[in-house]
This record gives structure tokens, sequence and C-alpha cells, in this order.
């Protein structure tokens, strides 16, 4: 006898513990039958008469125990009853209140002048050519007419990929001239504007990844004054209408003659600034006429075409547009220094 009523109670603790009352209503019966004034643990204290006196103790502590269970379970289900229904109350909302505005991102000043660039070419014919970051040896140097042992090619530090002399990270956007070349017949008005790295320690003027629009013109009857034309107009979008270009003598493997494009300095209106050191002038790309060699690697007749190619960085010209001193600011992503750029392209 006194064997069952101890199972008894124990089976009660286990429907207890396992009871799941969900809404307002069972949850309040739930209380009734474990732990109202008419409960069903009452009637089983009364039981401890029957119980022989060696067993009493434990046998109180045991509907002791199942009371103390119902208890606790009780409050943990009237508190999750109570916020559940919290959670679905509205009554307490004012729908008619002004939302919170989502805070509008702006764009970055790397794609705010990488965009007004693509955009003042396309203005004139040019189309956007995209290539891969990861190029071959060939496409990066060779076909640029900068064959291994050239010293040209120290230059431009390259990362080669891991234990691979062939697949590098491209050093500059001329891979793509090589690209579009190699799959396409003149006339061909490109500008390529992408991502690229060379092996330099970082400062605030060098960075060891960066960006550079690309450009390419290759038909019947191209020259240089062709190319001066439409720098000219270039210099003149970027930079304002009074903006003077000069060309100077220069060196690319790529291209002869080659030069290097100076712009008269916007900062100072050409009167001398730090900027400018003091000279009136800023360059700002190098460029020139596509060298015979270059054409005929890519299976270009040179006797047939000629061409003009220029590559500019992106963060230099967006730097002198903007005035930001150094270029770790634009890698750097801190919001404070973002969000100042705005841009309706
Ligand atoms: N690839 C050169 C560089 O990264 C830039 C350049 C100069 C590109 C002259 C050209 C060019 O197409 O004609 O420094």
């Amino acid at each position: 006898m006194s064997a069952e009523i101890f199972e008894k109670v124990k089976q009660l603790i286990e429907d207890i513990e396992t009871a799941s009352p969900q809404t307002k209503e069972e949850v309040e019966q739930f209380r009734l039958n474990y732990l109202g004034s008419k409960n069903i643990l009452k009637p089983l204290m009364g039981e401890i008469r029957n119980i022989p006196n060696e067993q009493k103790k434990a046998f109180g502590q045991l509907v002791n125990t199942a009371k103390q269970v119902a208890e606790r379970k009780f409050q943990s289900l009237k508190e999750s009853v109570e916020s559940a229904i919290e959670d679905s109350r509205t009554d307490h909302l004012d729908l008619t209140a002004p939302g919170e505005p989502l805070e509008l991102g702006s764009r970055h000043p790397v794609s705010i002048t990488m965009n007004r660039i693509i955009s003042i070419f396309q203005r004139i014919g040019f189309t956007v050519a995209e290539d891969r970051e990861i190029e071959d040896d060939w496409h990066n140097f060779t076909a640029m007419n900068t064959p291994e042992d050239h010293p040209a090619r120290d230059m431009q530090d390259t990362y080669y990929l891991k234990d691979s002399a062939e697949m590098l990270i491209r050093t500059h956007t001329s891979s793509v001239q090589a690209r579009v070349m190699t799959t396409q017949q003149p006339p061909i008005r490109i500008i390529a504007p992408g991502r690229v790295y060379r092996n330099e320690t970082i400062s605030a003027r060098s960075h060891c990844q960066f960006h550079q629009v690309e450009g390419l013109y290759v038909d019947e009857g191209v020259s240089f004054a062709d190319m001066k034309q439409t720098l000219l107009y270039f210099a003149q979008e970027m930079y304002g209408a009074g903006t003077k270009i000069r060309l100077r003598p220069s060196y690319f493997p790529f291209t002869e003659p080659s030069a290097e494009l100076d712009v008269s300095c916007f900062i100072c209106g050409a009167k001398g600034c730090n900027v400018c050191k003091y000279t009136g002038w800023v360059e700002i790309l190098g460029c020139g006429m596509v060298d015979p060699n270059v054409l005929e690697n890519c299976g270009i007749d040179s006797q047939k075409y000629t061409g003009f190619a220029w590559g500019m960085g992106i963060e230099r010209q967006a730097m002198l547009l903007y005035k930001i001193n150094d270029i770790r600011l634009l890698f750097e992503n801190d919001v404070r220094f973002l969000r100042q750029f705005q841009s309706a392209l």
C-alpha cells in the first residue's frame, strides 16, 4: 500500500513536469489542478496517516517536492503566456507615428570618380571592357611589348601567384588591351576600369592595390592629334572647362611615342600651390601611340591600323578632385570619412 502511494506521487511530479498548457485558460486550469484550494496534492497529505512511521518523513518530503515543482512550473508558464500576449498586442502602438528613416549609404569616392570617368568617355563612343584580375604573364607583360628580362618589368613590382612564374594579379589594366585585341578586330574603342595590384610599400602616396582606367582606340588612320583632342575633351569635362593640357615626352614599353599628360592646376588656378608643387601643372595619366609590336602580338595588322592608348590611376584623380591627402583613407572604409561623399551617379 505505501509503495503504491509513493509511486502515485512520483507519477504526479512527472505529469506536472511534462504538462504543456498553451493558452491563458489552460495555464489557469493547471494552477487550479495543482495549486488551487481544491488541488489534487492536498488529499495526498491526508494519506500520511496510513504511512508507516519510518517512511512518514520521506513521504512528506516527496509531497512537498511535488508542490514546489508545480509552483515553479506555474511561474514560468505564467511569464511565457504574459509575454506572448504582450508581443501580440498592437493597441499600445501608435501606427500614425512617423517611421524611423533608414540611413542611406553613400558611394565610395573611388566609385564616384570611376563612374564619372566612364561616363565622360561613353559620351564619345567608348564602351566598357572588363576582364580578369588574375592574369597570365603574356597578357600583362609579353603582349604589351614587355618580354621577360625587359627592364621595364621592374617599373611594376608584381605579385605572382604562389609557386607560379606564369600567373599573377595584374599590375595594370593594360592587360585588357591584349584581351580585347586578341578577340576583336578594329575599330576598337574601349575603356577598361578595374583593380590592379603592385608589391609596393603602403604609404600616404602609394598602395599595393588601386584602380585604373585604361583607354584604347584602334582604327585606320588614328593619329597623335586624335589622342590629344580626346584627352583635352576628357580633361575639360573632368577638371573644368578652362582646363589646359600639356603632353610631356615619356616612356612606356607599349606605346611609341609615349607621353605623360598634365592638366593646369585646378586647385590654385595654375598660380602655384602644394598640390602642383608650385609648377601650375598636375600629372594625371600616361598615354601614347600603341606600339606596332603590341598590335602584331595581338594579331592586328600594324600596316593597316594605328591606335592610341592611355592609363590613369583612379585614386589619384579622386584625391585631386576631393583634396584627399592620404591614399590609405580610401581603403580603410571608415564611415565617418565615406559619409562625406554624395553623388547622383
Ligand atoms: N600601364 C601604365 C601604368 O600602369 C599606364 C599606361 C601608360 C597605360 C601609357 C597606357 C599607356 O595604355 O599608353 O603605369
